[in-house]
């Protein structure tokens, strides 16, 4: 439910920090084909000697390798870069384009059990429901923006009833959250920084949270929600805080 997010973090600053993560608790770390990170990912992994069956590696296929043949190559490159033989969650990125031949690679590296989880990212339910009708496998994660101002209620509730897992990306609005009035009076009320809070409240809303961070104490900090939960009162109250504001592109009109 908790991972490591990594996107910009250099290649040569990866290996160190992916390490300190895991030594601080992460089990769970999440890559891209587009982040270049790919290596240094994979040698923090390495580097923090914890076996590779207790990381939960994430890794998504870029638009540019959208496609059969090309979703199969960048797959293996991907491995080849983590150091790795199989990938426990593996991501289309964007729906952009929309192609169901990337899902059928997806779905044959799945039965081969090169990938534990497949999944899809920044999908909206129309993108969702037009890879369903060729789809054998269902999608079993949607990665998206989610964010005490973007709380995707209907997006939210149709993932719930397809029994599909939501994860959130930009957590912490790359660091935006700290100017919202209600988290810095629910961080004093419960003794936990604003991120902690939103953090908790991913959690606490059944979506699996990847926030990101080079700095070892906040990369403590980010992990340190074990000891608390909000009341329901609260959790209303910060979905109540959504405007649909997004701090990343709309999987609609975001031009590559
Ligand atoms: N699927 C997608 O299309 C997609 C898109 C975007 C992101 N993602 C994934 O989601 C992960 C998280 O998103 P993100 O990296 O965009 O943003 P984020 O996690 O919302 O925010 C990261 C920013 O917040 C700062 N920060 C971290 N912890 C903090 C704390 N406790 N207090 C104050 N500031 C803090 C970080 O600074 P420092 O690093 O300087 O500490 C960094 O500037 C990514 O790393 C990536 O793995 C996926």
């Amino acid at each position: 439910m908790l991972g490591f997010g990594t996107f910009k973090i250099p290649d040569d600053q990866a290996a160190e920090v992916v390490k300190n993560a895991i030594i601080g608790g992460y089990r769970h770390i999440d890559t891209a084909a587009v982040y270049r990170n790919e290596i240094g990912v994979g040698k923090g992994i390495k580097d923090s000697h914890v076996a590779r069956e207790d990381i939960f590696l994430t890794t998504k296929c870029w638009n540019d390798d959208q496609g059969y043949q090309s979703a199969l190559e960048a797959f293996e490159k991907s491995c080849q870069r983590l150091q790795t033989n199989y990938i426990d969650l593996y991501l289309i990125h964007w729906p952009k384009p929309l192609n169901s031949s990337t899902w059928k690679a997806f779905e044959e590296l799945y039965q081969q059990g090169r990938i534990r989880a497949i999944g899809v990212s920044n999908f909206h339910q129309h993108h969702f429901e037009e890879l369903m009708k060729t789809a054998i496998i269902k999608p079993m994660v949607n990665q998206i923006e989610y964010t005490p101002r973007l709380t995707q209620k209907p997006l939210k509730t149709y993932l719930e009833s397809e029994g599909v897992a939501m994860e959130s990306w930009s957590p912490l609005m790359r660091g935006k959250i700290s100017e919202i009035e209600l988290l810095k009076n629910l961080s004093a009320k419960y003794g936990k920084t604003v991120a902690q809070i939103v953090i908790r409240w991913n959690i606490d809303t059944d979506v699996i949270v990847i926030p990101k961070s080079v700095t070892l104490q906040r990369i403590k900090e980010n992990f340190d929600i074990f000891d608390f939960h909000l009341s329901q009162d609260d959790i209303e109250a910060i979905n109540l805080l959504n405007k649909n504001l997004r701090t990343g592109p709309d999987p609609d009109n975001f031009d590559f």
